[in-house]
């Protein structure tokens, strides 16, 4: 069988880190609330007319280069965002030009913070049914051009950043100990969606709009959505929380990701976290995290790595990878 093998990964965040204490001059809020709800400290803010087609472009070159590969060794590039540069295009053919591939496809996905979960579930089906071989998997945002920056509730949970995989065809025996994406599940519900959505469209409002959420309500559906993707990929596979190297989870709050991780029987030590440096960038937070762990040594060749993502729809998913 034909497997989905990580071979490159890269991260991009733009220059200006944002503290919590630069909100308590703007609005009614404390540097204390915010970690002891969120664990949220800094959030980085892309520069003005810095995009999210820059953002990308900058974590896939750094995925390439990490790779070993260039754009011509690409068949395609699925890039997860909910923040495009425009209605349409989609940002990643743009990025795709950048990039100076004048072959293969690149189309967005869109599924808000649940969105490298479904762009990374979606390249792994390419692979599985040899319609890819070399794949690049962008998660970028800039979230911080959608939120209304006058409310509290929101506006200091989010962050600006981007993130990318590599991933490539290798043959496979099928069995757990080899490298690669041993499974995926992904669900979405309709009838949340007004619990976090933004309020403009082009084809309702004709607007951009701003992101609105019920934060309560999310977090009241978080934990029990993340565990019910993650049971599926043990039962699909024999593995379970004890096996799990490494558990890299969307970054929206800090009391998600231990909750989640407590109800799961994970290790504190196996979670890795970055909510406290970058905030909630929704697609990006997971691509972003995985660099910060392999960087850092933490993550390792044959370890076997779980992501999960819950956001906006809801959407809500899970990959049992070894990387
Ligand atoms: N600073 C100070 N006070 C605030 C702030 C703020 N930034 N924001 C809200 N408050 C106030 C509220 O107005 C409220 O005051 P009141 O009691 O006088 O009405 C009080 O704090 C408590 O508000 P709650 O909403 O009950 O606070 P809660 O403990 O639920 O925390 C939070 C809010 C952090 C948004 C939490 O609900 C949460 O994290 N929810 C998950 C949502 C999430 O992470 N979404 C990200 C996108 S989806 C995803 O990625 C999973």
């Amino acid at each position: 069988m034909i497997r989905s093998v990580i071979t490159g990964c890269g991260s991009y965040l733009p220059a200006k880190a944002m503290s919590n204490a630069e909100f308590e001059e703007r609005i009614d809020t404390s540097d204390e609330w915010i970690v002891q709800r969120t664990g949220i400290r800094q959030r980085h803010i892309a520069a003005e007319g810095e995009t999210t087609a820059d953002l990308a472009e900058n974590a896939a070159r750094a995925a390439m280069k990490s790779a070993g590969i260039s754009a011509a060794d690409l068949d395609l590039i699925v890039l997860a965002t909910s923040t495009p540069n425009n209605t349409f295009p989609a940002t990643a053919v743009e990025v795709q030009h950048r990039l100076g591939m004048d072959h293969g496809a690149a189309f967005d996905m869109q599924a808000v913070c649940s969105g490298f979960v479904f762009a990374l579930t979606t390249a792994d089906q390419f692979i599985r049914t040899g319609q890819a071989k070399r794949i690049l998997v962008i998660g970028a945002e800039t979230f911080s051009r959608i939120l209304d920056w006058e409310d509290r509730t929101t506006c200091v949970l989010f962050g600006d950043g981007a993130g990318a995989l590599v991933v490539e065809a290798a043959d496979s025996e099928g069995n757990v100990e080899e490298r690669g994406i041993l499974t995926t599940h992904l669900r979405s519900d309709g009838s949340h969606k007004e619990k976090l959505y933004v309020d403009g469209g082009p084809s309702s409002t004709r607007t951009v709009g701003y992101l609105r959420m019920e934060g309560k309500e999310v977090f009241r559906h978080a934990v029990g959505m993340i565990t019910d993707v993650i049971t599926a990929a043990y039962e699909a596979t024999g593995l379970s929380s004890d096996d799990i190297d490494w558990f890299v989870p969307h970054q929206a709050n800090k009391r998600i990701i231990d909750g989640s991780a407590k109800k799961l029987g994970i290790a504190p030590e196996k979670v890795v976290t970055t909510v406290d440096m970058h905030g909630n960038t929704s697609a990006a937070s997971i691509p972003l995290a995985l660099d910060v762990a392999v960087k850092d040594g933490r993550i390792q060749k044959g370890d076997l790595v779980l992501l999960e993502a819950m956001g906006g729809g809801f959407t809500w998913g899970s990959i049992l990878l070894r990387w």
